[in-house]
């Protein structure tokens, strides 16, 4: 089934001039980039953004990373693009991450992980909609 799914490069990977090395091994899997935007998060939509982890002890660093310098706002569209991208960017914590994922080549560490994606079909409708607007995104 055609997806799409929401991508973040995060300001670890911009800061390290990385956008274009990540984005093709996200092409290489099948995904195609169908919407993007670099943008500087503001400390409220980071925070929105991560407003499921505001309990957890690295939601303040977590913020405080994401919104030190730009960011690249993508949605991926492709055959099963939301497990398939997950799949492309490896485990949370780049130690754990498979050979050839995103994380396991970039990753800096589990806080400075290079990239998000969507961990389901809904939640992937909810965060592309913070930032794209339907018309923005071109199949
Ligand atoms: P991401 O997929 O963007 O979702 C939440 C982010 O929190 C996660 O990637 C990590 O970058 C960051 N994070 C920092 N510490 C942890 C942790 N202990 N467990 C999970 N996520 C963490």
């Amino acid at each position: 089934m055609t997806e799409r799914t929401f991508s973040i490069i995060k300001p670890d990977a911009t800061r390290r001039n990385l956008t274009g090395k990540i984005n093709a091994v996200i092409e290489e899997a099948g995904l195609r980039i169908v919407a993007q935007r670099r943008v500087k998060l503001t400390d409220a939509q980071a925070k929105k953004f991560y407003e499921v982890h505001a309990e957890r002890p690295f939601y303040g660093e977590l913020v405080e990373q994401m919104t030190a310098e730009p960011v690249v706002v993508q949605v991926l569209e492709g055959d099963n693009a939301v497990l398939k991208y997950r799949e492309v960017m490896g485990a949370t914590n780049p130690d754990n991450a498979d050979e050839g994922t995103i994380r396991k080549l970039f990753a800096l560490s589990i806080g400075e992980n290079s990239v998000h994606g969507s961990d389901s079909l809904e939640n992937a409708g909810i965060e592309i909609a913070q930032f794209f607007k339907d018309e923005e995104i071109v199949g």
